[in-house]
């Protein structure tokens, strides 16, 4: 049995056998109680061992991080903060732990815990994340199956570059320095493995594109990786992300999707992960008390999620989020780092006004210049501005992006020659607009800032099991 079921089974004095890794021993060798865990929940369980039953010598061996199994009767416990115990009569050794074991019982700072990736999800903290983590994704999946989406595998190799940004990792299997090169002197990839120059993907939004206009509600959740060389809490090289993709979607409904979906999968996590979230709850708290003033959250972490799915998100069009900021104070008083003015692309502290200072709940924000956007959203009739739509949420910046798709092929390809992008590598995708083509609409969400905003983890390196962060590929 798990701890997790036995500490929901009721004590009866029953033999049964625990199994886990050995978070605190205390008392002497006549009379130990140690606190064992094995990861299925936040909670540990309490066993009482009787020197007179276990041998010093295996009682020595069970230190903080040992690996146990300890055999004995189910019983009521007398002590507080658990309902039951295990009054050991044998224990069994499974693997030590001597005393350079990193993760000791006391407060660690998440960024040694980084360094101790390998061990972290030993931490409470990390359980707890990881747990939530499965759960939320588990919740996505839930979400999109009762609405009647089907889950896309796309490819992780690609030979276009979805985002058009040029932020791709190569691969090869060119050896460094001896890879072919052609007459004009460039290497030649006609002879690398697909013949082409490949990458890892940024998106699967061009094969999901593909899939919806067939199978007309489709969604994927699967890697893609970054070059950007961005070392914020807020970005990974390798991160996960979820793309829905619908026929006959418009801007609208890709909002409203937007704006159920999220709602769903907080809830889900509110009402089926209550003991890890009051865990995490706490330790926001604590962290949040930390802070300078001006920078504290006003909310508790469960409060937070609970306002986010009592609230309907603002919906604002780019051109009236940038009246607002040139409306605003920082403006005024030049506080703001980046200059506002119609046109830029919003920087992080801009969004971080409009989400925090003035709606002070998660912002949908459409209808933005053509310019900052990628090739694919549809154009709007003023000639000037894109149907995209990012939604931004408190604490995080932006977690979806999105947009309605531009389905005319003439102002495809138009957009595209603007755009100085490679057509060729593209052909499959504008058959769709050749054959066939319909209105459609999709997003993108990150699934670490997701997990952040559930949990309260303030850097993404620690929501996802092992980072991938410019110069960090350890593990
Ligand atoms: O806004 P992005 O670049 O949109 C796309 O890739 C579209 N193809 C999505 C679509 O319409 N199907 O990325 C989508 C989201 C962002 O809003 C952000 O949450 C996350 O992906 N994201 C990152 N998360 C972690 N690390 C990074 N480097 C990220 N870059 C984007
Ligand atoms: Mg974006």
């Amino acid at each position: 049995m798990q701890i997790i079921e036995i500490l929901n089974t009721e004590p009866k004095e029953q033999e049964i056998t625990v199994k886990g890794w050995v978070r605190t021993k205390r008392g002497q060798s006549a009379l130990a109680f140690v606190h064992i865990n094995d990861g299925s929940t936040i909670h540990n369980i309490q066993a009482v061992v009787d020197g007179e039953k276990v041998p010093e010598e295996v009682m020595k061996k069970v230190t903080c991080g040992a690996c146990v199994a300890i055999t004995g009767k189910l019983v009521a416990s007398a002590g507080s903060g658990q309902n039951v115990e295990v009054q050991a009569e044998s224990v069994e050794v499974y693997g030590e732990a001597d005393e350079t074991f990193p993760i000791q019982p006391k407060k660690h700072s998440l960024e040694f815990l980084r360094e101790k990736a390998h061990l972290r999800f030993r931490t409470s903290t990390f359980s707890a994340v990881f747990r939530i983590r499965h759960h939320l994704s588990h919740a996505v999946h839930q979400f999109f199956h009762e609405q009647n989406f089907f889950y896309l595998h796309t490819p992780i190799i690609t030979a276009s570059d979805a985002e058009g940004a040029g932020e791709m990792f190569r691969i090869t299997t060119f050896e460094a320095n001896k890879a072919p090169v052609n007459e004009a002197g460039e290497v030649d990839f006609k002879e690398d493995f697909f013949g082409k120059e490949t990458s890892l993907t940024v998106s699967g939004q061009l094969e999901g594109e593909l899939g919806a206009l067939a199978l007309s509600r489709i969604y994927t959740f699967g890697p893609t990786f970054r070059a950007e060389n961005s070392n914020t809490t807020r970005h990974l090289a390798e991160f996960w992300m979820i793309e829905p993709e619908m026929a006959f979607f418009e801007l609208m409904e890709n909002m409203d999707l937007a704006e159920s979906f999220t709602k769903y999968v907080i809830k889900y996590v509110v009402e089926n992960c209550k003991d890890d979230l009051a865990f995490l709850d706490n330790r926001f708290n604590q962290e949040n008390k930390a802070k300078p003033q001006n920078e504290r959250s006003e909310h508790t972490l469960i409060e937070k999620l609970n306002f986010v799915l009592e609230n309907e998100f603002a919906r604002i069009t780019y051109t009236e989020a940038v009246d607002i900021l040139l409306q605003s104070k920082p403006h005024k008083k030049k506080k703001f780092k980046f200059p506002v003015e119609w046109g830029i692309d919003l920087q992080s502290e801009h969004e971080r006004y409009l989400v925090e200072k003035h709606f002070k709940k998660p912002v949908i924000i459409t209808d933005y210049p053509k310019d900052i956007k990628a090739f694919y959203m549809k154009q709007n009739d003023d000639g000037k501005t894109v149907a995209a739509m990012d939604v931004l949420f408190p604490g995080i910046g932006e977690m979806i992006g999105g947009s309605q798709r531009e389905e005319n092929l003439d102002k495809l390809h138009t957009r595209i020659k603007e755009m100085n992008i490679e057509e060729e590598s593209l052909w499959w995708y504008l058959e769709t607009r050749k054959y066939g083509t319909a209105p459609h609409a999709g997003f993108g969400l990150g699934f670490e800032r997701l997990v952040q905003f559930v949990t309260g983890m303030g850097n993404i390196r620690d929501v996802i099991a092992f980072p991938r962060t410019p110069g960090n590929v350890e593990f």
